[in-house]
């Protein structure tokens, strides 16, 4: 027999037992190859971003289909539909988190990737506490942001007009903006402390939540896509070095500790850990603080910096917007201190920071959800244990919901009278019980960096003469990053 012969028949006996062993009713989509899974798809997301992957194949199978990575089988769903139906309406059964994911690093231990249930729903109650306490919704959070942004009004000011680094600067502010939050203290810009938060969030926010490392073991990952495992070594690496940090600094607040006088979130910890009032406060130990800090560092560093990133690079590249902004700033708030309740009459600048959302999305793919039992979306069966991937970049560039997806234009957020349309479905920061626990820190940090730099500098190019690509940085997986922004940036009163 020769070789054709011999894989004609094995595939025949593979899509057999496949179609034997398949219940019926499951969403549409790929075939599962022993041992890989959906090879055919495997290879074309080894290749290429996975969001654009998916969005190939949901035209071609529907707002719902399926795939396989292993054993492990994925569903996209696509279209605001679907995704409410999944996050919203059956949000008791489609909040849990892939088991797999957590379990490489430990990370089940902190919100962002524990199951739904009691443990997450008190650690998701302490951090909400915590952050309400020390700042976020309050002027004090203000305070601290507006403090940071002085800081880079000052690098700006001192590069006369060179090339910046808006990106780096913004990490910075954002990174400084949760230290204060979570150990009370901030770093200088150029103090090496600063990065190690910052190299954590990049480094875990890198690893794509689909990894092949994940769901394959380690030498198939290797075959299938090599960079994964690389990344997954890093990742622990990293992980136990902020381990040790984390530890020295409890250590060091539990020498300075006045109950009377909480000071930030490691305080507010200390104080539960002594003092436990009921059940829920019991998960509140020392591990679940290390996987909280990790998981508001990461979640809360690389994304904020990331659109804030984009932000700039539409300004740059599209002067029009910019001056449109600076208009609206020096009518309605002239040179006076701007504060997040002004943005109610920044209409166009809101318009804007939407439309930045919407039109770069940053979040393409949520991070993955998991049925914890047998159930249906879209008349689909789902059964339990499949891996949920609501596609965000679905909803942003669906052209029912937005005309022109494609083009950039804050406009389309303000109506005929001249007011924000902010009722359409559009869901950077997610919706459900897991929505994002940052949103309004990173609505306020976007909101104040944007309009007190905008009123005090106008934006160009590195080079006038090279326009900035749009292109996403490969190297980040998780989020849609821009490739590192730089520009000049100039003080306003000398330009005009
Ligand atoms: C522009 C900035 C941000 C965007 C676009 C964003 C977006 C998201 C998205 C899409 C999710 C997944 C929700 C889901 O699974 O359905 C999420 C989760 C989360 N985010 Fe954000 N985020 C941002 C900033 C922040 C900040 C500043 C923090 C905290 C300091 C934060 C903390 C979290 C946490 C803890 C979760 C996990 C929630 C859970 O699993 O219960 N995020 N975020």
């Amino acid at each position: 027999m020769d070789l054709t012969v011999i894989l004609v028949v094995i595939a025949i006996f593979c899509i057999t037992l496949y179609y034997i062993r398949t219940p019926g009713n499951l969403p549409p989509g790929h075939f599962k190859f022993p041992i890989f899974g959906s090879i055919f798809l495997l290879h074309k997301l080894s290749k290429r971003r996975n969001h654009l992957v998916f969005a190939d194949e949901a035209r071609k199978y529907g707002s719902v289909f399926r795939w396989y990575l292993g054993n492990q089988m994925f569903v996209v769903l696509s279209g605001m539909d679907v995704i409410n139906e999944a996050l919203v309406k059956k949000a008791e059964v489609f909040s849990n988190r892939p088991e797999n994911k957590g379990e490489v690093t430990g990370a089940t231990k902190g919100i962002a990737w524990s199951n739904y249930g009691q443990y997450w729903r008190a650690l998701r109650k302490f951090t909400s506490r915590a952050l309400r306490d020390f700042g976020v919704g309050k002027t004090s959070i203000e305070e601290k942001i507006s403090f940071e942004i002085q800081f880079v009004i000052d690098t700006l000011q001192s590069a006369d007009g060179q090339p910046v680094s808006i990106s780096d600067l913004i990490r910075k502010l954002v990174a400084n903006v949760n230290y204060e939050i979570i150990f009370g203290k901030r770093f200088d810009y150029d103090d090496r402390e600063l990065d190690r938060m910052t190299e954590l969030s990049e480094v875990l926010n890198n690893a794509s939540p689909i990894s092949a490392a994940i769901f394959l073991p380690e030498f198939l990952a290797k075959l299938v896509k090599k960079t994964d495992s690389e990344i997954e070594k890093k990742r622990k690496a990293v992980l136990n070095d902020i381990a040790k940090y984390i530890g020295e600094q409890i250590e060091e607040h539990r020498n300075t500790f006045d109950p009377a006088n909480l000071r930030d979130f490691l305080d507010l910890y200390l104080d539960v850990d002594r003092n436990k009032t009921d059940e829920e406060d019991s998960f509140i130990n020392r591990d679940s603080m290390f996987w909280i800090i990790v998981d508001l560092f990461v979640a809360g560093t690389e994304t904020t910096k990331t659109a804030l990133s984009w932000a700039f690079l539409y300004l740059v590249e599209f002067p029009g917007v910019q001056e449109k902004c600076q208009k609206e700033i020096e009518t309605k708030i002239n040179d006076k201190a701007i504060q997040y309740s002004d943005r109610d009459r920044l209409v166009y600048v809101s318009a804007f920071i939407m439309e930045v959302h919407r039109h770069c999305c940053m979040v393409p793919l949520n991070i993955p959800h998991c049925a914890s039992e047998d159930s249906t979306l879209s008349g689909f069966h789902i059964p339990k244990g499949t891996v949920i991937l609501p596609m965000q970049y679905s909803v942003s560039m669906d052209p029912n919901l937005f005309k022109d997806p494609e083009t950039f234009d804050p406009e389309r957020f303000i109506d005929e009278e001249g007011q924000l349309i902010n009722n359409l479905p559009f869901v950077p920061f997610s919706i459900g019980p897991r929505v994002c626990m940052g949103e309004a820190l990173a609505r306020t940090e976007m909101f104040l960096v944007i309009t007190t730099l905008l009123q005090n500098f106008k934006f160009l190019r590195e080079d006038p003469n090279i326009p900035q690509s749009f292109e996403s940085d490969a190297n980040c997986s998780q989020l849609n990053c821009p490739l590192p922004v730089k520009l000049r940036a100039i003080k306003r009163k000398q330009t005009e």
